[in-house]
């Protein structure tokens, strides 16, 4: 696979990238069901991070699926090879000196493992947007959820395809008990908190 390749060197290197963007690149991972809040909770960080000054880019499992992984579905095959395609697109943007969100449903627990991997010994922070599957099932924002049950979406996440929830996330949000503005703050002083902790 990785044969006749010789890595290129880069002529800038992560210190200066700090030095511009006055912050480490880094990976905020949002995993959770649909209909948790992650892709809300994303858009929402992103927006804060950005009028902070900071150089944040979300990378949503939605969009994502328009392009570089339009080509695949959602059997666990599928959805691993989404989750590494964005685990390493995550990883670029990071190296990139990005704060990169990533919004992903990304349900199974190995994958998150390995999009960690990814991003190296840049900060990658797994974050589980919170909430029980009766009440993303209640919202459901798009009607997946009522199509799912009448069987129109086969293998959805939580109906028949399995959700593998985080045993030991860097952070917890529960959005069924806290408004989204308050998961937004909550999310944002964690990744401000931990990005002035990193080391170069
Ligand atoms: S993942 O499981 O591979 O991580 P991803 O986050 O990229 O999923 O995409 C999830 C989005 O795809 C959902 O928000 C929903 O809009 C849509 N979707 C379509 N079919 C399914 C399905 N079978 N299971 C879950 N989500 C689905």
């Amino acid at each position: 696979m990785a044969s006749n390749l010789t890595r290129v060197e880069h002529r800038v290197d992560r210190n200066k990238r700090y030095e511009r963007n006055g912050h480490s690149g880094a990976v905020v991972w949002l995993t959770g069901l649909s209909g948790a809040g992650k892709s809300t909770l994303a858009a929402g960080l992103e927006g804060r991070l950005f009028d902070a000054g900071y150089a944040a880019y979300l990378l949503d499992g939605d969009n994502l699926r328009h392009g570089l992984n339009s080509d695949l579905g959602f059997s666990a095959n599928a959805r691993r090879e989404n989750i590494r395609r964005a685990g390493e697109v995550a990883a670029l943007l990071a190296d990139a000196g990005l704060v990169c969100i990533a919004a992903f449903i990304s349900p199974f627990a190995q994958d998150r493992a390995n999009a960690r991997v990814a991003a190296g010994n840049r900060p990658f922070f797994e974050i589980h947007v919170c909430a029980p599957l009766a009440i993303c099932e209640l919202r459901d924002p798009k009607g997946l959820y009522r199509r799912a049950r009448r069987g129109e979406i086969p293998e959805f996440t939580g109906i028949d395809s399995p959700y593998e929830a985080p045993s030991a996330p860097d952070l917890r949000i529960h959005t069924d008990s806290l408004p989204i503005e308050a998961c937004v703050d909550h999310l944002l002083d964690f990744v401000v908190q931990r990005l002035a902790d990193a080391v170069r």
